[in-house]
């Protein structure tokens, strides 16, 4: 398996030598394997909206390096042999990550939906065919039926179709990797629901990286394999959600919840049942607490 993201003892100040300086990132160690799902957790201010940042160069690190598929992007001249001509060879611009900020519909900004979607494959300077193949793609993963919304205005949406245009903007440049920040937040449980699996199905039926920074314990936990937990700018924890969680006075001390079937098992433990407590979610809950009812009733017999 190979490694697209990684850092390596990657620093990074806001405002240096300002009264503002703030030192946000130490030390960060950090890889994704290629086609990860990857969950990123911590409480607020922690860093991680910092950390991601520097994954298509939006950042770069005060010291240290980010290294996508291998290659330094901080580098300086790498791009002087790119084909995007646009882009000035000394800056960092890493179109194989696709960043989406939190609320990322505040960025829309075309007349029309078609228009809002084909800005990053246009900036890519690709052909007409090129760039409508991708837009009706992009819309396709997002649930966005083509005819029906192209030629809307992006702001007569609703605030969850809005978001999937903004998300599908990103996925028409196709990037190797997808760094979505909060993508559920402050959408109601429908509309979170809703994105919520057509990520899964995108991540699912592509071969992208996915990286998703949220404060869904519950969600985050059931959904990934693989968990960076950032506390005060450093690498706190990084592993599997069911070792993590596992640890719930210390994800408690961060601020962070415990994912619900988690609680409930410990809540049982607690109580004198002798029953495992990784549980991420309600499936593996029911069998677990089936195995444990037919083994007293054999017991009892
Ligand atoms: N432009 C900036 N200038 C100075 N400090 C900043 C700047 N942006 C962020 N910070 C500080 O850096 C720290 C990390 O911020 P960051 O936005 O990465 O946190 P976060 O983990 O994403 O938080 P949240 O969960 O609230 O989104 C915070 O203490 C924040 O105040
Ligand atoms: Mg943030």
């Amino acid at each position: 398996m190979t490694q697209i993201i990684k850092t390596e003892n990657l620093y990074f100040t806001y405002g240096p030598g300002t009264p503002f300086e703030f030192e946000a990132l130490r030390d960060i160690n950090m890889s994704i394997d290629t086609g990860e799902l990857v969950g990123i957790i911590g409480p607020t201010g922690s860093g991680k909206s910092t950390l991601i940042q520097h994954f298509n160069g939006l950042l770069s690190p005060t010291s240290g390096k980010v290294l996508i598929d291998g290659r330094d992007i901080n580098r300086k001249n790498r791009g002087k042999n790119r084909k995007n001509k646009g882009a000035d060879k000394d800056i960092p611009v890493c179109f194989d990550v696709g960043l989406v900020f939190q609320y990322p519909e505040y960025q829309l900004f075309e007349e029309t939906v078609c228009e809002d979607i084909s800005f990053g494959p246009k900036n890519m300077e690709l052909s007409p065919e090129e760039i409508d193949g991708r837009v009706r793609e992009a819309m396709s993963w997002m649930s966005l039926d083509f005819d029906k919304f192209k030629d809307r205005s992006p702001f007569s949406l609703s605030g969850g179709e809005m978001r999937r245009v903004a998300l599908a903007g990103v996925l028409a440049m196709r990037p190797k990797v997808l760094v979505l920040d909060e993508p559920t937040a402050g959408l109601d449980p429908k509309g979170c629901n809703e994105l919520r699996e057509l990520i899964l199905r995108f991540h699912g039926e592509s071969d992208i990286t996915l990286v998703m920074v949220t404060h869904e314990m519950g969600e985050i936990a059931r959904m990934v394999d693989h968990l960076i937990v950032i506390n005060k700018g450093e690498v706190a924890a990084d592993g599997k959600p069911g070792d993590i969680f596992k640890r719930q006075d210390w994800i408690r001390k961060l601020g962070l919840g415990v994912p619900p079937y988690m609680k409930l098992m410990s809540r049982l433990r607690k109580r004198g049942i002798d029953i495992r407590e990784d549980v991420l979610d309600v499936d593996d809950a029911v069998s677990v607490i089936k195995e444990k009812l037919l083994s007293k009733r054999e017991s009892d017999i």
